[in-house]
C-alpha cells in the first residue's frame, strides 16, 4: 500500500537577520498535494522553503513543522533531506571542481543499497538528460559553473529524481528554461506528483496550468494572505498582488537601511 506522508507547519514565524520576515505561517500538505505559492517578489517564499530545509540564516522565533506528526524544527538539513525532503533551489549553487558526473554518482550511490555500476548510472542518466533535452557533454564540466539558467534548473531535476525523494520543495522550477522545456518538466512532474508531496513556488502560469496545483497559498504581508484551491488559483493569479501593501522585503530593507544613511 501506498505510504501517506504528512507535512505540518504551524503558525511558523521566522526572522532573518534580527527582523521578522514571515509571521503564523500554516499549511498542511499530504501524498499527492501539489502546492503552489505564489505572491510577489520579496514577500519570503523562497524563505518559507528554506526555513522547512533549516536553513542557517532563517531563524524560528514561533511555531513549528511536523513530518508524519513528528517536529523537524529542531532537525539539520542533512536530517531532513534523509527524512525525504528535497529543495530545489532558485539560484542553484555552483560547486567549482565537482563534474556533474561525479556528482550523480555520489547521490546515486547515497539513494542505493549497493554501490552503483557506471552502466547502471548511465542507464538511469541518459534516458533522463534525453527526456530534458540536454546534451550529455555537461556531464564532464563543473557542476552548474557556467551553466545556463536553464541546464541549471534541468540539472537539479535530475538530481532530484536521482534522489527519488517524497518531499518536492520546488522553487521556480521553470525561471530560465524555454516554452518546450516548461512542457517537459511540467509532464515530467505529473508522472510523478500522485507519489509525493510537492511545493511548488512559481510565477509562470503556463507552468501552473499544466501541472494543476491542488491547492494555493499567497505569501504577502509577512504571512499567507490568501489561500484556496486549485480551481482558484488562476483567478488570484489574474488579480495579481497590488492589493497587497509593500513587501516585508521593504520593511527589513528601509529598517537596515538606518545605518547605511
Ligand atoms: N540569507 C538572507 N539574509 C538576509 N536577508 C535575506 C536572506 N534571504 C532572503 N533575504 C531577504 O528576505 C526577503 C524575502 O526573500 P525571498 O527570497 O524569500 O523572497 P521571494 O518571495 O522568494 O521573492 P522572489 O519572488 O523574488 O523569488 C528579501 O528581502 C530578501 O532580500
Ligand atoms: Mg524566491
Amino acid at each position: 500500500m501506498k505510504k501517506i506522508n504528512l507535512l505540518k507547519v504551524s503558525n511558523l514565524c521566522v526572522s532573518v537577520e534580527g527582523h521578522s520576515l514571515l509571521k503564523n505561517l500554516n499549511l498542511n500538505a499530504k501524498t499527492g498535494d501539489v502546492i503552489a505559492i505564489i505572491g510577489p517578489n520579496g514577500a519570503g517564499k523562497s524563505s518559507f522553503l528554506k526555513t522547512i530545509m533549516h536553513h542557517y540564516a532563517f531563524k524560528v522565533t514561533k511555531g513549528d513543522i511536523k513530518f508524519n506528526n513528528k517536529s523537524i524544527i529542531k532537525a539539520n538539513t542533512d536530517e531532513i533531506a534523509k527524512l525525504g525532503f528535497f529543495y530545489l533551489a532558485q539560484n542553484p549553487m555552483e560547486l567549482e571542481g565537482v563534474k556533474l558526473i561525479d556528482l550523480y554518482k555520489i547521490i546515486a550511490n547515497a539513494h542505493s543499497d549497493k554501490k552503483i555500476d557506471p552502466i547502471s548510472l548511465h542507464n538511469i542518466v541518459t534516458p533522463k538528460f534525453n527526456e530534458l533535452n540536454m546534451d550529455l557533454s555537461l556531464l564532464k564540466r563543473a557542476n552548474n559553473v557556467n551553466f545556463s539558467g536553464g541546464q541549471k534548473k534541468k540539472n537539479e531535476l535530475v538530481q532530484m529524481f536521482l534522489m527519488n525523494n517524497n518531499v518536492l520543495l520546488l522553487d521556480e522550477v521553470d525561471s530560465g528554461c524555454d516554452v518546450d522545456s516548461l512542457k517537459i518538466i511540467a509532464s515530467e512532474i505529473n508522472k510523478i506528483k500522485k507519489d509525493k508531496i510537492i511545493i511548488l513556488i512559481s510565477h509562470q502560469e503556463q507552468l501552473l496550468k499544466q501541472i494543476k496545483p491542488t491547492k494555493y497559498i499567497i505569501v504577502a504581508n509577512q504571512t499567507i494572505a490568501e489561500s484556496g484551491n486549485g480551481a482558484n488559483l488562476f483567478k488570484a493569479l489574474e488579480k495579481g498582488f497590488g492589493k497587497y501593501a509593500k513587501s516585508t522585503a521593504n520593511k527589513i530593507e528601509m529598517d537596515s537601511l538606518r545605518d547605511v544613511f
